[in-house]
């Protein structure tokens, strides 16, 4: 009788013990996997055919914010090579696309649609509507992340044909 119960005892352990290995592998198991949020934020696709002229949209990449601009004619018109080789051309539109982050200390800096320009109030640093910087103390331009065109859309996170003449041109250094 001792024994069927000591057997029975045992059974009942093996079985506890068992479900909570497999509730402690499930949960490794989920440690181990990215977050869905992780595994969601390497590509990003912007569908830039609402963007309208000299409104600056904001996404999201990464976790970091992205600033999209796209270029009245006129602006593109004044602009310097070194501006216009910062542009993103899509559909024969010009547009700056950069990670929205002051390269100074990392604030957001805000764009001033009358001055056609970003101010970051942390320190007063500026950057022009090409995301370069006007006044110290930014080191250098706001980033332009890795992008590809594809028809009405830039997917972010993936290096195209645009992003590697940038990269050779030197332009993203
Ligand atoms: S963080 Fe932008 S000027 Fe300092």
């Amino acid at each position: 009788m001792e024994q069927s119960r000591r057997g029975f005892m045992g059974k009942v352990f093996g079985a506890v013990a068992g479900v909570g290995a497999v509730g402690a592998l499930y949960a490794m198991k989920k440690s181990w996997d990215p977050l869905p949020s992780v595994k969601a934020a390497g590509f990003t696709t912007i569908d830039l055919s609402a963007a309208e002229p000299n409104k600056l949209m904001v996404e999201k990449w990464r976790g970091k914010p992205i600033f999209v601009l796209k270029k009245t004619p006129e602006m593109v018109a004044k602009q310097s090579a070194e501006q216009t080789a910062r542009d993103i051309v899509v559909n024969g539109d010009s547009f700056l696309i950069c990670i929205g982050l002051c390269t100074h200390l990392g604030c957001i800096p805000a764009y001033r649609e009358a001055k056609l320009d970003f101010k970051c109030a942390c320190h007063g640093g500026e950057f022009d509507s090409s995301g370069i910087e006007t006044k110290a103390p930014p080191p250098s331009p706001m980033v332009i992340p890795p992008f590809n065109v594809k028809g009405n859309t830039v997917v972010l996170g993936e290096e195209g044909e645009a992003y590697r003449k940038m990269k050779e041109a030197g332009v993203l250094a």
